[in-house]
């Protein structure tokens, strides 16, 4: 008999299987030593600024303020979701959040699901002690709200981290890829419930993809789903699909994995398609961002801030010192791209773009 479902229909239909820190190791492996990316861009590359001849702005005195999730940004950028649960990925956690503190910028923490299924592992998710003022979210997949998840594993992730708002990651390929959670359905009744149960708490809900990217109707059903916020993680960086086949433990699985390698929306489009539906939703951008020129694009065509994953982990697991340098370097870029475009604060880039192609 299925319990009464916390957060509407429909009812949960069993419970989760707990989640193996072992295949959260291997995908930090994976990330860090394979060649995980997609061969396809994320179309960023594509745009263009405006050169302004012009600029009537001062670099030095350009405003890269935002806020994100109640929070003061000093800068559009984020690092993403990616780790937690292990001594190993504890020290990642919190090398990336000194320098998201060092810099002003807003951090995630991987999936918390292990923690929640297992309280001994929440000391290697938490950071604010190293990061009192950054924006944090909070992190598990949407496939456990459908599995029985809600308000109650929502407040403790939140609580365990001292999280300004909450992720819910939606990974539809990544979990048929991998065999794992292949039942979405009910997972907007659930979302919804969710969102209007946290909401009333003063949480913040946002949906995110991994890296496949959203479609206009995706992101038109989600913000009826009332979330606060999306990350429209798209194509172009890492490829959840390829990361599964190189985790992959038999050949059918690989063969798989390889066979959806280049699936998913481009970055770039996953942003439009989220404009399209809503002007002024908060907006990541994440998936294939690898510079400040990328961050800066994807400003310029919709987000309010960019986020990386793989580029920064790659920094954080060589040294701390290797990361700040590394955003350092992304926020330089940033800048001059806002400099060179007469954009003096954040919101004046967006636009500043055109398409270039030489075609037309
Ligand atoms: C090692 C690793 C682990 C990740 N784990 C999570 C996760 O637990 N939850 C989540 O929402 N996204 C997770 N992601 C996805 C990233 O947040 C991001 O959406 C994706 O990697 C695309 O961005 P990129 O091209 O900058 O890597 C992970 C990424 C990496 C590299």
């Amino acid at each position: 008999m299925s319990a009464q479902s916390p957060v509407g229909e429909p009812e949960v239909r069993t419970a989760p299987p707990r989640r193996d820190p072992a295949a959260k190791r291997q995908h930090l492996d994976v990330c860090l030593y394979e060649d995980v990316e997609y061969r396809k861009p994320t179309g960023l590359e594509a745009w263009t600024f405006q050169n302004e001849a012009l600029p009537e702005v001062s670099l030095e005195h350009l405003d890269l303020s935002c806020s994100l999730a109640g929070r003061r940004l000093a800068a559009p950028l984020m690092i993403s979701p990616m780790t937690g649960g292990t001594p190993r990925a504890g020290e990642l956690n919190l090398r990336l959040a000194r320098v998201a503190q060092r810099f002003g910028l807003a951090m995630g923490v991987g999936s918390q699901r292990l923690a929640l299924e297992d309280a001994a592992r929440a000391r290697w998710f938490k950071v604010r002690h190293v990061a009192p003022d950054i924006a944090l979210f909070a992190n598990f997949g949407g496939a456990q709200l459908v599995r029985g998840w809600g308000v109650d594993e929502a407040r403790r992730a939140v609580e365990m981290i001292e999280a300004d708002a909450l992720f819910i990651h939606l990974n539809p390929i990544q979990e048929a890829i991998q065999g794992g959670d292949q039942d979405f359905r009910g997972l907007s009744a659930r979302l919804q419930g969710l969102c209007t149960a946290l909401h009333a708490e003063g949480i913040p809900v946002f949906a995110r993809e991994v890296g496949f990217g959203l479609s206009e109707n995706a992101a038109r059903r989600l913000l009826d789903c009332g979330i606060a916020g999306l990350d429209c993680a798209g194509a172009g960086g890492t490829s959840w699909a390829r990361v599964e086949a190189l985790c992959a433990r038999s050949e059918r699985r690989r063969v798989l994995g390889e066979r959806f390698a280049e699936w998913g929306i481009p970055t770039s489009q996953s942003i439009l398609n989220v404009r399209r539906v809503s002007a002024d939703i908060p907006l990541i951008a994440c998936g294939g961002l690898r510079d400040g020129m990328d961050v800066a694009r994807a400003l310029a065509l919709g987000a309010d801030v960019g986020s990386m994953a793989r580029a920064m982990l790659l920094r954080a697991n060589e040294s701390e010192a290797a990361l700040a340098a590394f955003v350092e370097s992304v926020l330089t870029e940033l800048r001059v791209c806002m400099f060179g475009s007469g954009a003096a604060n954040v919101k004046a880039l967006r636009g500043r773009v055109f398409r270039d192609d030489p075609a037309v």
